[in-house]
């Protein structure tokens, strides 16, 4: 089965899809969010500390249990581990878990190609930071306008799933990101230079240790694994399409990298400003949606980088969407035998349903709350700090105690064919250093 699917036709490819998975708005809205909802310094710090030791290793893993077995989530575990059929519960746990994430993901997508229509209208110029905020409250009062945007942008998913254009799409955005991250860069240097930017910068950057608690801990792993697009078999089913040949480590390496340049990038576009304008690093879901806004308002050609950058933006959110719908509709084509335009549509349809409930939880004094959570956010919190980092414990117990440590060698080795200095380095980590760390992060969260 594994030999007649297709697989990326160069390393570069994979480096292209798997990146593009990556980086998206969980590096440009989320990762500012969480930074600055946990301390600014002592999170960024842990956060580098989580990507290089969890981060990297799990992501080899999955990509190693992807290409071994050449199926998607359920199939993969199933396929290697015959006998015991349990372990295919953590690809089960990876589909249901695309879909409360795309629920979520789509809300956030909506908001970007609100502003993308807001850019074209040049709607943002000569606006204050207050009605720029009175605006983004309202638009989530709203219940027409987010339905609208977040259909457009599933159907935009679900339209390049069908037509199998995804490499294509990959093909643009290895051109595209790079000029997201040249706009970054460029309002890296006029955030840097307002007034007042260096308190943002100091909050950001400069660790305070004493800040680091089991909140944070638990907050950093989970946006490392949300980042990284870990912990729900989203790259296991990208590992089942890497050609035998290619090098996994240096694949996962250049995708932790690029990820983590993108995300480090946001902070320091976003924090600097926001402290400028008087927005509070806890802001939350403004705290992106607000300040760029402002920024492009104080910028010679500030239409023309607010145009880009939204575009650029939803592009790199469509990249990460479609891999998160290309984990549902592979199960379903595979597992369930149906074929792979009615699996798109059925699985477009369901996630915009939940993406409806979603994004209508966020009307002031909604009666849509779980637990005392909307359900936006209770979607955000229940991946991120405990599907996905339970799923990745899991894959790295099977890998470092269910697979044969030959199997995984020869797999991580491409059969012996690359040396492999670090294989015993990440051997190890896998089968002891993460599985310790997540577990105690795990528990660490509920002591405050
Ligand atoms: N990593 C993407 C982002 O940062 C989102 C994403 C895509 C994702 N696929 C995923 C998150 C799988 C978790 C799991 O925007």
């Amino acid at each position: 089965m594994a030999n007649n699917k297709e697989s990326f036709g160069s390393k570069f490819g994979i480096i292209a899809a798997a990146a593009g998975s990556a980086i998206g708005l969980g590096n440009i809205y989320r990762f500012p969010c969480e930074a600055g909802a946990n301390g600014g310094g002592a999170f960024f710090i842990v956060y580098l500390a989580i990507v290089l030791l969890m981060g990297l290793p799990l992501m080899v893993s999955e990509f190693v249990i992807g290409r071994r077995s050449g199926k998607n989530p359920v199939g993969a575990f199933k396929t290697l581990a015959p006998e015991q059929k349990g372990w295919s519960g953590i690809g089960y746990m990876g589909v249901v878990c695309a879909f409360l994430i795309l629920a979520f993901y789509c809300t956030v997508a909506g908001w970007t190609i609100d502003a993308v229509g807001k850019s074209i209208i040049n709607y943002y110029h000569g606006l204050d930071n207050a009605t720029i905020q009175k605006d983004f409250d309202s638009l989530m009062n709203e219940t027409w306008q987010p339905i609208l945007s977040e259909g457009i942008f599933i159907f935009l998913t679900a339209l390049i799933i069908v037509k199998g254009v995804t490499k294509g799409i990959e093909k643009y955005s290895k051109i595209l990101m790079p000029i997201l991250l040249g706009i970054l860069i460029i309002l890296g240097i006029k955030s840097l230079t307002l007034p007042g930017a260096k308190a943002g910068i100091e909050f950001f950057l400069k660790p305070d240790f004493s800040k680091i608690t089991g909140t944070v801990l638990i907050n950093a792993l989970g946006q490392a694994f949300f980042s990284l697009s870990l912990g729900m078999g989203c790259l296991i089913t990208y590992g089942s399409y890497i050609a035998k040949k290619d090098n996994l480590t240096s694949t996962a390496f250049m995708v932790c990298i690029s990820d983590t340049l993108i995300a480090i990038l946001a902070g320091i576009v976003i924090f600097p400003a926001a402290f400028s304008f008087g927005i509070k690093p806890e802001a939350g879901d403004s705290l992106a949606f607000v300040t760029l806004p402002m920024l492009f308002n104080q910028m010679a050609g500030g239409y023309f980088f607010c145009l880009i950058f939204f575009l650029l933006l939803t592009i790199a959110a469509l990249t990460s969407s479609i891999s998160l719908l290309e984990v549902a509709v592979l199960f379903i084509t595979e597992e369930l035998k149906i074929d792979r335009k009615k699996a798109t549509i059925y699985s477009a349809i369901g996630a915009f349903l939940l993406c409806i409930i979603a994004s209508q939880s966020l009307h002031d004094g909604t009666p849509l709350k779980i637990f005392g959570f909307r359900i936006f956010d209770a979607l955000d919190e229940f991946t991120s700090t405990i599907l996905m980092t339970v799923g990745g414990l899991l894959t790295v117990v099977f890998l470092g105690w269910k697979m044969k440590k030959s199997d995984f060698m020869e797999e991580y080795t491409n059969g012996g064919t690359v040396s492999m200095g670090l294989r015993k380095i990440m051997y190890f980590i896998i089968r002891y250093l993460s599985p310790v760390a997540i577990t105690v992060i795990l528990i660490t969260q509920f002591i405050k």
